[in-house]
């Protein structure tokens, strides 16, 4: 028996966390067990990976190979043993960010970050990666309302998250039994109309 994996993506500013905390309470209601996590980050060591990350200047390889170190971590201590108990688990943000940031933002060939996934994940794949898609402009300006002081990605220019988003829609082309574009530009409560329906195809 094994449980789902459900991962959330988008760019900065696109909504995601307030989606994540609402999908894990829908399904906690459908008497899922749910583990609710996040990248960077979900264990101890990876949390203090994520500050290092956010905040420290670091070359665009070392940034990718922490994220995966993080990853490691992350599968090890907490994914794979929630899903073989059979629990789901629902991740703010996976190896979907790292193709979309390290890869379409800051340039890094795919090659490389193919080999990580490969080594990191051995084939693990989230059954579903919910793509919470707005134009960047939308996105800045939900960052700026936040109000909260930008992490270092977040203080990144327009052309970078022009280009993470390309990534996002590149790669949900490629995959698009396991990636499914939500529309996140329209209210709150349509947001969760179209989640509850995606949700309820796989809870079958
Ligand atoms: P984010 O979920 O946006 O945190 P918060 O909502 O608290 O700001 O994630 C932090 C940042 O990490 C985000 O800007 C994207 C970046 N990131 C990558 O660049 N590569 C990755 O592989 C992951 C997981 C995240």
């Amino acid at each position: 028996m094994r449980g789902k994996f459900i991962t959330l993506e988008g760019i900065d500013g696109a909504g995601k966390s307030t989606h994540h905390q609402w999908l894990v309470k829908l399904l906690r209601e459908h008497g899922e067990q749910v583990v609710a996590t996040r990248e960077p980050g979900g264990t101890p060591l990876g949390e203090r990976l994520r500050e290092l990350l956010l905040t420290q200047p670091m070359h665009l390889e070392t940034e990718a190979l922490l994220m995966f170190a993080a990853r490691r971590e992350h599968l090890d201590k907490l994914i794979v043993p929630a899903l073989q108990r059979g629990d789901w688990v629902v991740s703010d943000r996976y190896t979907d960010a790292s193709f979309a940031y390290q890869g379409g933002g800051r340039g890094l060939d795919r090659g490389k970050l193919e080999i990580l996934e490969t080594w990191v994940q051995s084939g693990l794949q989230p059954d579903l990666t919910l793509l919470f898609d707005v134009p960047v402009e939308m996105a800045r300006a939900r960052l700026t309302t936040a109000g909260n002081a930008p992490d270092r990605f977040e203080r990144e220019q327009q052309a970078f998250f022009e280009r993470v988003r390309q990534a996002y829609l590149d790669r949900a082309q490629r995959e698009p039994r396991r990636i499914v574009r939500i529309d996140a530009t329209g209210s709150l409560d349509e947001i969760r109309k179209s989640l509850e329906k995606v949700i309820s195809s796989i809870c079958k």
